[in-house]
């Protein structure tokens, strides 16, 4: 298939284009290069372009005769969402709603879209099945939901064929360590604490040791990017017209923040120093997929399972580009 993969130089969207060159297609990204590294893209693949320009989207998808989208040029943090939700609703809904018109005025019917766990809120039950109520506690779950719901209408008057992969916590690096998470500023959890590990900053501020939870601290399901890429390509040959699927995509095991540390301790052979915050805003104390229907459907299975190999996968990356891609 010849796939477009927007917002393929970030950080997910650059493991998926090496899965899908991998698997034989035919691959193109479209980036702005805002959150993107070019040096992540196969040379001679990147189109620079804004979402917001419904003509270089028309003519990327035209020119280069796509038969399938996948769509991973969203902001994802959750405490910016909940500080400037105008730049999420922006980017994340108007900007993928003139993705999606695009693909309608150049006959292009098939896309995965990038959700995430965000759109479940507060889970009344862990781990989390597709069907559970979607009731988002953020800004950037609420653009998430509000695509999806725009995707099942279009599927339904238009026939288009989609897939919707709620992602839970994507983190690792290639398993060459030859790209990797690079975001500026970076908010997540474990390249902060390889930050640490690096010298490149004191302490880990762990925002909230209060919550429900074993330890205190909040419970999320970290997911391999390798693993979240290898999703991506299961899914797209199962695409319909008029159709829709959606399938968390997650380990199925939680582990704290305090966990993720001592991990990172055992990896990094570092002290890795915490100061205790308060709660941020916007964080449900457990996220953690129930990975059911995508094993079954699909035949996924996450290569990474351990907390430890995840780190350690990170942490190669990390030691190796001190400085993200800007590593000279
Ligand atoms: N955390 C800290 N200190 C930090 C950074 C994070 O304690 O310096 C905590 C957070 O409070 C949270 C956990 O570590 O409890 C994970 O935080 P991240 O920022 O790494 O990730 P989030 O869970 O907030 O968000 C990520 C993605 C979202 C996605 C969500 C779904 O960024 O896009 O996972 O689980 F929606």
């Amino acid at each position: 298939m010849i796939v477009l993969v927007v917002g393929g130089a970030g950080y997910i969207g650059s493991h998926a284009v090496r899965g899908l060159v991998q698997a034989g297609h035919d691959v193109w990204v479209l980036d702005n290069l805002s959150q993107g590294h070019a040096a992540s893209v196969p040379a001679g693949r990147l189109v620079r372009g804004e979402l917001a320009d419904r003509g270089a989207l028309e003519t990327a998808l035209r020119d280069h005769k796509v038969d399938a989208v996948m769509h991973f040029a969203a902001f994802a943090s959750v405490p910016e969402s909940v500080a400037d939700p105008a730049k999420y609703y922006q980017n994340n809904l108007v900007g993928t709603l003139n993705l999606l018109d695009a693909m309608r005025a150049t006959g292009v019917g098939r896309i995965v879209f990038s959700s995430t766990a965000a759109v479940y809120g507060v889970p009344e039950v862990v781990p989390i099945p597709e069907d559970a109520p979607k009731q988002p506690i953020n800004p950037y779950g609420f653009t998430k939901l509000a695509m999806e719901h725009a995707l099942a209408d279009y599927a339904r008057a238009y026939g288009l064929g989609y897939a919707v992969l709620r992602y839970f916590n994507a983190c690792g690096a290639s398993s060459d360590a030859t790209i990797g998470e690079d975001h500026t500023p970076e908010t997540h959890l474990i390249p902060i604490i390889l930050q640490v590990a690096l010298g490149q900053r004191e302490s880990l501020s762990v925002f909230g040791t209060d919550y429900p939870t074993p330890d205190g601290t909040c419970i999320r399901d970290y997911i391999h990017v390798e693993d979240l890429a290898d999703a991506h390509i299961r899914v797209l040959d199962r695409i319909e017209p008029g159709r829709g699927l959606t399938y968390n995509v997650g380990t199925g095991v939680g582990a704290s923040v305090r966990e993720v540390v001592d991990a990172a301790r055992r990896v990094t052979g570092h002290p890795i120093p915490v100061v205790a915050h308060p709660r941020r805003a916007g964080d449900p104390p457990s996220l953690v997929a129930s990975s059911q229907a995508i094993r079954r459907d699909l035949e996924w299975s996450p290569r990474y399972n351990a907390i430890e190999e995840i780190v350690a996968s990170a942490w190669k990356w990390h030691k190796s580009h001190p400085h993200g891609y800007g590593t000279p």
